[in-house]
């Protein structure tokens, strides 16, 4: 991690957000998520700067909470925020044969879950009580029942269109 680049946050804006919660440690859960409402996610160059300017912490310290905590997220969310959902009705149902679908359709490669050009992020869920209809995939708050790898393929080909 570097301390370059903060020009790519808006750090007037943080520094509001850090003012409100008075620049303490003991708030930085609640800042992370202020922040995270503001840009959909958690900037590097966000927590960098959140880092350095409470005292007591340091950029690898927020960056540590930021990680540990499922709600933060690290990565831009897409226009199309798909979730897949990998609890159990859904696993045994074969939610990973369409999650890896997706993968290769969106060609997320190395481990990352949002598309280049923004358009699509990519997440697996436990759980979203509606098991009867396993495998489940919900993207952005349309819920896409009995999902198979062909049928997310025509889902993402139509959305694909809308998006571009
Ligand atoms: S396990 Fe997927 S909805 Fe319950």
């Amino acid at each position: 991690m570097t301390v370059e680049n903060h020009h790519k946050i808006n750090t007037s804006k943080l520094d509001e957000i850090l003012a409100s919660y008075e620049y303490k440690k003991s708030n930085l859960i609640a800042i992370l998520q202020k922040v995270q409402e503001v840009y959909r996610y958690l900037p590097e160059d966000a927590m960098i700067y959140i880092g350095t300017k409470i005292e007591g912490l340091s950029p690898a310290t927020v960056f540590g909470v930021a990680t540990f905590y499922a709600q933060f997220s690290l990565e831009p969310k897409g226009k199309f925020e798909i979730k897949v959902c990998d609890g159990t009705a859904c696993h045994v149902r074969g939610s990973m044969p369409v999650l890896n679908a997706i993968k290769n359709k969106l060609e997320l490669k190395d481990g990352s879950m949002t598309t280049e050009d923004g358009l699509f992020s990519l997440e697996t869920v436990s759980c979203l009580g509606a098991c009867g209809l396993a495998p489940v995939v919900v993207i952005n708050d349309k819920v896409y029942p009995q999902m198979t790898s062909d049928a997310i393929s025509i889902v993402l080909d139509t959305l694909l269109k809308e998006g571009r």
